[in-house]
């Protein structure tokens, strides 16, 4: 999982600032950490991990979290069904709503969210490492 962050956030050297690329390059004992906090989703295709999103339940509301697929595997569904993994997660638990930060520079993401039905819901100025945070929304259904 560690060598998936690695290289997935590695594309964005030129586009992102150094603290948040840090951030999201954990070594493997960071991933153990993280793991042990939080629920985390992942497929494999050939016994090798291409994708993974990670989750966390407050309150009611589920934040969608640390979301990568592997570039040799995008546009064949992957970053959707974890999408659609959390999503379910969430209802689960009877979570109001699912939520996440991005940014604008990630713009295949926010088509994915968007294609799932999340709506923006607010812009936080340069709350990551002084890049701009855009937060999108999914509300679940109350039953
Ligand atoms: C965002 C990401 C997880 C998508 O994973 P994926 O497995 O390729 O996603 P899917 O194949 O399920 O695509 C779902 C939808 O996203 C949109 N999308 C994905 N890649 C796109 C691209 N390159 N251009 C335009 N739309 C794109 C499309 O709407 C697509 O649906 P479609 O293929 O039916 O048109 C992947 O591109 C990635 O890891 N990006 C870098 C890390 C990142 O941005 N993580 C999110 C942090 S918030």
């Amino acid at each position: 999982m560690a060598s998936l962050f690695r290289r997935v956030w590695s594309e964005f050297e030129d586009r992102l600032p150094p603290g948040l690329l840090d951030a999201r390059r954990p070594t493997t004992e960071e991933v153990k950490e993280w793991i042990k906090q939080d629920p985390f989703f992942i497929v494999k295709i050939s016994g090798e991990v291409v994708g993974v999103v990670g989750c966390s339940l407050e309150d009611d509301s589920c934040q969608l979290k640390r979301m990568v697929v592997d570039p040799r595997y995008r546009r064949r569904g992957i970053g959707s069904a974890l999408t659609k993994r959390v999503i379910d997660y969430a209802k689960h638990h009877r979570a109001r709503k699912v939520w996440l930060d991005t940014l604008p520079v990630l713009t295949e993401a926010i088509a994915m969210y968007r294609k799932h039905g999340f709506v923006s819901s607010g812009y936080l100025r340069g709350a990551l490492w002084g890049a701009d945070a855009e937060l999108y929304e999914f509300v679940l259904p109350s039953k």
